[in-house]
């Protein structure tokens, strides 16, 4: 890979890994991803911004074939997708020293055991100077681990923001026109690993709006020419706005749970509730992150097996309660055939949300007339409180 000029001095030198399709073994990547690596020539001294995964490392050096010197690597993160080739940089530059705060210190010997002294730290706001390009350390926890840092190259106005703005989506160049495609994903990339950090996020937003920003360089994805639109976005996101809208996860296996689901969406669509429904059985797990971003409600759909909920929904309740999302209201509908603790172990699964239960509708079989009229009854509860709470 060629390095991609930025500014005077300033390239991406990373790498796009067009063919990946799942992260931390879950995270599903329709788009593959790209590792952005800097590198930042000063007058009297160079810095590299991040690595790349292990898997790309052939890419990042190749990239850095011309550079005889790095002085420093700045590691924004710990987690491997960005620290992953930093044993082979420092092997081949013995004098750069990796460049992090004291907490990424901590994880950058035990994850990849490098040396102490091959590490120096910062502090939040302290200053490096590579003559005439000026690099200015923000903490900014959480996004998507304790230890991660931005920088900001104060002479080109670049926001080198790590995880934070990033969104898994190869592309061949630094910049994109799609906006919205970028938003998307975007949108995706924040609901999967930065969602329930939600608070940390806002203020960081806030610190980082005093920032003459002109250029956004996240650490996965496109750059941003223009931040506005991004920064907007996230803005929404961090929000406490929800939408008139219910997530439907939910299983089916002889098809009860499912046309329980069927008679619901189709009520709440009535009542002008927007319902995003997921099959678990093949739903992109992205695609119900997306909606939880700022979905009112979710509505849990599982038969009865073994006894207990299916062991799709139990792993869609885990999920959606780790994700901590904006959820305000929440309901369990499905069927079992003789007994079962299905909607106790949904509920138990989901004790994280500050959702306010709506009730369970359970069935004996096939649904019947009554059942479908006790369905109607949770639509209309559901389209109440949000019509109550001002949800549009
Ligand atoms: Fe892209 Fe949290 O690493």
């Amino acid at each position: 890979m060629e390095p991609r000029k930025i500014t005077e001095g300033v390239f991406w030198v990373g790498a796009v890994d067009w063919d990946r399709r799942l992260f931390d073994s879950l995270i599903p990547l329709p788009d593959g991803t790209s590792y952005n690596a800097y590198l930042i020539k000063g007058s009297s001294k160079t810095a590299l911004l991040d690595t790349v995964d292990p898997t790309k490392t052939d890419v990042l050096m190749s990239a850095l074939r011309g550079v005889e010197r790095i002085d420093y690597v700045v590691v924004h993160h710990a987690e491997q997708d960005h620290s992953g080739s930093l044993p082979v940089v420092l092997q081949k530059y013995p004098e750069a020293k990796a460049v992090c705060n004291p907490k990424c210190k901590e994880f950058l010997m035990d994850l990849l055991h490098i040396p102490e002294d091959r590490i120096v730290t910062v502090a939040d706001g302290e200053t490096l100077d590579l003559g005439g390009k000026t690099l200015e350390f923000i903490f900014t926890p959480w996004v998507h681990w304790p230890e991660t840092v931005s920088t900001f190259l104060r002479e080109e106005g670049i926001l080198f923001s790590c995880d934070l703005f990033g969104s898994h989506l190869s592309f061949p160049g630094l910049y994109i026109d799609d906006e919205q495609r970028v938003c998307d994903a975007a949108k995706r990339y924040y609901a999967e690993v930065m969602m329930p950090f939600r608070a940390m996020i806002k203020k960081h937003l806030e610190k980082l709006s005093t920032y003459p920003v002109k250029i956004i360089a996240p650490s996965h994805g496109p750059l941003y020419k223009d931040p506005s639109c991004i920064i907007g976005s996230h803005l929404d996101w961090v929000s406490d706005r929800v939408s008139n809208t219910v997530i439907m996860p939910y299983s089916t296996m002889h098809g009860s749970t499912e046309m329980m689901v069927d008679h619901l969406a189709g009520r709440l669509y009535e009542k002008g509730v927007k319902v995003e429904r997921f099959n678990l059985a093949y739903a992109d797990t992205g695609r119900i992150t997306m909606a939880l971003v700022d979905a009112a409600a979710v509505v849990f759909g599982s038969p009865t097996v073994l006894g207990g909920a299916h062991p799709h929904v139990i792993s869609a309740a885990f999920l959606i309660n780790a994700l901590r999302p904006k959820i305000r209201y929440s309901a369990i509908i499905g069927s079992y055939g003789w007994a079962g603790k299905m909607a106790e172990q949904v509920t138990a699964n989901i004790g994280g949300l500050k959702a306010e239960s709506l009730g369970t509708v359970l069935v004996k079989g096939r649904p019947r007339q009554d059942d479908f009229k006790k369905l109607d009854e949770l639509a209309d509860a559901i389209a109440a409180k949000h019509k109550d709470n001002g949800i549009i």
